[in-house]
């Protein structure tokens, strides 16, 4: 008995013989499409991040070609479309401030159009949980493509890692171990080829999460962007969405709590962002998957950090993949990974890395003798954050990870710009830093600036870290004894809010305890006195605003969390 295929999604615009399928067939066919093109064969959209401003992602429209040569080669018709591109570097007051806002435009343009699967091209940090937000509320066949990471930055005789060359040299330039002209040099020496930030900082981590998840193809985290095997890789996706399509393998079916179990695990071992944290929340979110800030603790901390990668370490991404890459992390870490979850080639986990092999082991530690012990996200809680903190211990000084001081705080972003290099500021490196107002609503878009500059006069006497405190974010690429997501934030009241110079906190990362060594009494009468900031006039930061959750609950905006699917039954005409 002949099983009748079901029919395609986009057959629901090309299919019809009527009026408006005319209507939506003659416009494309504009483009010279002949009319087989039609013919239900799979419509695959390429949502492309491309964009001059996103310099991360400028490579993209090359990489999409070789990902319609593989749609073709398959028996599909590719479709290009554009969403809103996030450029780390350019975009103020955060690129965070529109991670939901690029979610919301991925999510309604492939719902909106006649497409079947999605190949999800994306790089620069906020590009790739944006694209995986907006396709996981739709829920169609999907494949994530990175664009890879830049090649190692060099710069005289030395490797020079993105973003975390520039914290070193901008402090050694505070310092005055570095002139300003070395400084300038070293603009186009560190970032020198196509791609994203080179380090293990937030691109490379979430590129990794998009591979731990099961959502790429095996390799897709280290790449170079440019290696041609980059180019290859995303022909390959082109050709297997065809397949994923015919199989109907939907993105729920790979993004499982179980991948997200080994996606959390994974960060671990990578030493990956504190940034996956929040993106991560927010993915699971949108996938309606109960993924709480205390499984990163319960689920990564106790594991170990294999690779040796800035910024924990010495190498960069080109050395991972040279090592390589994710696979044989994979590999090292399987028997605490759910193997068999599903990924996009319709494998299995562990069938995919059952012979990844390891190259250098200088890179890419064993499980038994890892770079780092214990080296996951930690979470902490206690009367300064009641919902939770992170610390990154992999990054932070471990003479810092118990440590009580005082505070000297900074009531805003622009405040502590104002002081920090001030002489008459009362600090030295005993000092607990506190900085509020960064988070979420306080920002808005919780900015990445949790790992504030040291005031010149500690770093004068040759100190590089303290302890660091705020409700901000920090780059996947920078380091220190730094406390984020501090939550509730600031701005909506939360304790952070009320700390006082001169108060004294205790950080105990062991205890996973972050403690504002002052009474519930005195804490009432100050929280009686806060005045919240006031409401933002218009626009889209007034809707981010008024709808942001907090940093424990991934930052998604409060009406975009779960799904809708991707049915439309009404015409456009
Ligand atoms: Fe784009 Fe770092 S600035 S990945």
């Amino acid at each position: 008995m002949t099983q009748i295929k079901p029919k395609r999604r986009s057959q629901a615009w090309f299919g019809k013989q009527d009026r408006d399928g005319f209507v939506y067939r003659s416009w494309m066919k504009k483009d010279g499409y002949p009319a087989d093109e039609f013919d239900g064969r799979p419509v695959i959209g390429i949502c492309n991040t491309w964009s001059e401003l996103t310099p991360c992602n400028s490579h993209f429209r090359e990489l999409a070609e070789f990902v319609k040569r593989g749609v073709y080669e398959a028996g599909g018709l590719p479709l290009e479309f554009p969403v809103m591109s996030l450029g780390e570097t350019q975009l103020r007051p955060t690129a965070m401030l529109f991670r939901n806002l690029a979610s919301m435009d991925v999510e309604e343009s492939i719902r909106g159009n006649p497409i079947d699967g999605v190949v999800l091209l994306m790089g620069c940090d906020k590009t790739t949980p944006a694209l995986l937000m907006g396709a996981a509320s739709c829920g169609l066949p999907t494949i994530g493509v990175s664009g890879g990471p830049m090649l190692n930055g060099k710069f005289r005789g030395q490797d020079s890692g993105s973003g975390t060359g520039v914290w070193m040299m901008s402090e050694m330039v505070r310092a005055g171990e570095m002139t300003q002209e070395e400084f300038s040099d070293a603009e186009s020496c560190m970032n020198r080829s196509k791609g994203h930030c080179n380090t293990m900082g937030t691109a490379s981590t979430m590129a990794s999460m998009v591979e731990a998840l099961g959502m790429s193809l095996p390799e897709n985290a280290a790449i170079p962007a440019s290696d041609t095997r980059r180019h290859r890789l995303a022909q390959l996706s082109g050709r297997r969405i065809v397949q994923m399509v015919e199989e109907n393998l939907t993105m729920d079916q790979i993004v499982t709590r179980e991948a997200f179990e080994n996606a959390v695990r994974v960060n671990a071992a990578i030493g990956g962002s504190t940034n996956a944290v929040v993106h991560l929340l927010a993915i699971a979110g949108r996938m309606e998957i109960k993924l709480n800030l205390k499984d990163f603790d319960d689920l990564g901390s106790h594991l170990p950090c294999l690779v040796n990668l800035q910024p924990s370490g010495r190498f960069l991404m080109e050395d991972f993949y040279y090592a390589g890459g994710l696979p044989a992390v994979l590999r090292e870490i399987a028997h605490v990974l759910h193997v068999d979850a599903l990924t996009v080639n319709g494998k299995s986990l562990g069938e995919n890395i059952a012979q990844a092999p390891c190259y250098n082991r200088d890179v890419i530690m064993e499980f038994g003798h890892p770079f780092k012990e214990q080296a996951g996200i930690a979470v902490l809680t206690g009367n300064l954050a009641p919902d939770g903190a992170v610390i990154k211990p992999s990054a932070a000084t471990p003479a810092l990870l118990q440590h009580r001081g005082r505070a000297v705080v900074f009531e805003n972003i622009e405040e502590l710009h104002a002081r920090i290099d001030d002489d008459t500021l009362d600090v030295d490196e005993n000092c607990v830093m506190v900085l509020k107002g960064c988070g979420p609503r306080g920002y808005p878009g919780m900015a990445e600036v949790g790992n504030m500059p040291l005031p010149k006069k500690v770093l004068e006497k040759g100190i590089t870290d303290m302890v660091r405190i705020s409700d901000a974010r920090m780059s996947g690429t920078a380091y220190g004894t730094v406390v984020l997501h501090t939550s509730p934030e600031a701005s909506v009241g939360g304790p952070l809010a009320l700390v006082q110079s001169g108060d004294m906190i205790e950080l105990d990362v062991a205890g996973r305890r972050l403690h504002l060594e002052v009474s519930d009494e005195e804490l009432a009468r100050r929280k009686a006195a806060w005045v919240p900031p006031p409401p933002l006039k218009r626009g889209y930061a007034k809707l981010y605003v008024e709808h942001v959750q907090q940093a424990h609950l991934g930052a998604d905006l409060d009406f975009l969390v779960g799904r809708s699917g991707a049915d439309v039954p009404r015409e456009s005409h």
